[in-house]
């Protein structure tokens, strides 16, 4: 007999940043139960599917999500209500009824599409990557932000991510201890260069005041280095570059490098620092609406850096197509709430595969406790995973429930395939 919705609750929570968002659980018709916990973005892009908020200014100053939680509690659970489970996010979808999920709120259907899900893994007693899976799951390489900038540390320098990709090793647990290392190290070598330094940002890299986005490569580069490991043969570097957040009428302005940038000039910068560095990734290089400059970047630097578009893409399936149609970027950064529920993400994971585009499974600025993205990151089989530093809890939830996944159950981990360029 197929497994049936019988209950749903949401109540408001509150995220990593101390902003609120939601907690959904499900309830089936054989009894089993799950929550799941719904992340928030920061930088987000203008196509992301629309998270509602109260709007009600004497609360959190507006951010509050009771009005997304009463949306499950209400409509949405009366509807999904006796439905079979894998019916689930197609009613979501045809419920709301609008093309960005304004109506009910893409973070309360996506919370309602998770805790589903995670309870239907519960039902069968089987791990959630496994409920979820399309393919052999595999343990994703981690891209581990070190330094923060932009929207996510005071606005100090304006990349907004200097990441490391560390794939020369055997396992998930060894690549994170190099991690650990190399995330020290440059803690000790932001603070001898004398740069202030107060802490770590929103997604627990440190947040130096840095004087330029040079300066940030020429430190992490080194860190690796004097961590004991080889820049490029073990770890590479991967830039979060969020340029819409800099970009305005056809200019990108890098005030810290004192620069103000056309495409062309932003393209030309890329690829000299990805010569001179030995940067392996760049994701959203250039502005989300910038479509003929995405087709430059990617005839110039597609054939050696991952093109990895993020504000640029939302997890969205036409914007993807229209880049597939057009040559702009090579993978896709797929985040959950940019589209709003499982199925879709599933969907625009698949549409890339489907076109020799890669996939990152990434994680919001703002996050929880939830370690949902881990199964996901294992299930899609993307092989990449994007979650932030090794500092600060609501990361070290997913990294620890992949280090569990590994120690446990011994999936294959992907460090080689990277290496090899199979992935
Ligand atoms: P966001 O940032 O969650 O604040 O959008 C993450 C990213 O840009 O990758
Ligand atoms: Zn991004």
């Amino acid at each position: 007999m197929s497994l049936l919705m019988q209950q749903l609750s949401a109540w408001e929570i509150l995220d990593s940043r101390g902003r609120p968002t939601i907690e959904v659980e499900a309830v089936l018709s054989d009894g089993a139960r799950a929550s799941a916990q719904v992340p928030s973005g920061a930088s987000t892009g203008k196509h992301e599917a629309h998270e509602l908020r109260d709007g009600d200014r004497s609360r959190y100053g507006g951010l509050g999500t009771r009005r997304a939680a009463a949306n499950v509690n209400g409509e949405i659970a009366a509807a999904l209500r006796g439905q079979s489970v894998e019916r689930c996010d197609e009613i979501l979808i045809a419920l709301d009824g609008t093309p960005n999920k304004s109506r009910l709120g893409a973070n309360a259907l996506l919370g309602v599409s998770c805790a589903v899900a995670r309870a239907v893994s519960v039902s069968r007693r089987e791990p959630l990557y496994q409920t979820l899976a399309i393919g052999e799951p595999v343990l994703p390489v981690p891209m581990i932000n070190i330094i923060s900038g932009g929207l996510h540390a005071g606005g100090n320098i304006e990349f907004q991510d200097f990441l490391i990709i560390p794939h020369g090793f055997g396992s998930m647990a060894e690549a994170l201890e190099a991690t650990v290392k190399i995330h020290t190290r440059c803690g000790e070598r932001i603070r001898k260069g004398g740069y202030l330094l107060t802490g770590v940002a929103d997604e627990g890299g440190w947040g130096p005041l840095l004087p330029s986005n040079r300066h940030a490569l020429e430190i992490l580069t080194a860190s690796i280095e004097d961590a004991g490991f080889r820049p490029g043969e073990q770890v590479s570097i991967a830039l979060d570059v969020a340029s819409s957040h800099f970009y305005r009428d056809g200019i990108y302005t890098l005030q810290s490098e004192g620069r103000s940038l056309t495409s062309e000039e932003m393209i030309e910068l890329l690829a000299e620092w990805s010569a001179r560095f030995p940067v392996a990734s760049i994701e959203d290089g250039l502005a989300e609406d910038d479509w003929p400059g995405w087709r430059l970047l990617t005839e110039r630097l597609g054939g050696r850096v991952q093109l990895v578009g993020d504000d640029f893409f939302t997890t969205n399936p036409g914007r993807v197509q229209r880049g597939i149609d057009t040559g702009c970027a090579n993978a896709v950064l797929v985040k959950m709430n940019q589209i709003g529920t499982l199925r879709e993400t599933f969907d625009v994971v698949q549409l890339a595969g489907a076109h020799g585009y890669r996939c990152v499974v990434s994680a919001r600025s703002g996050e929880t406790e939830d370690s949902f993205l881990a199964d996901l990151a294992i299930a899609t089989g993307a092989g990449q995973i994007k979650i932030g530093s090794i500092t600060r809890s609501e990361r070290l939830a997913k990294y620890n429930r992949l280090l569990a996944i590994e120690q446990r159950d011994g999936l294959r981990w992907t460090g080689g395939a990277w290496r090899s360029g199979t992935l």
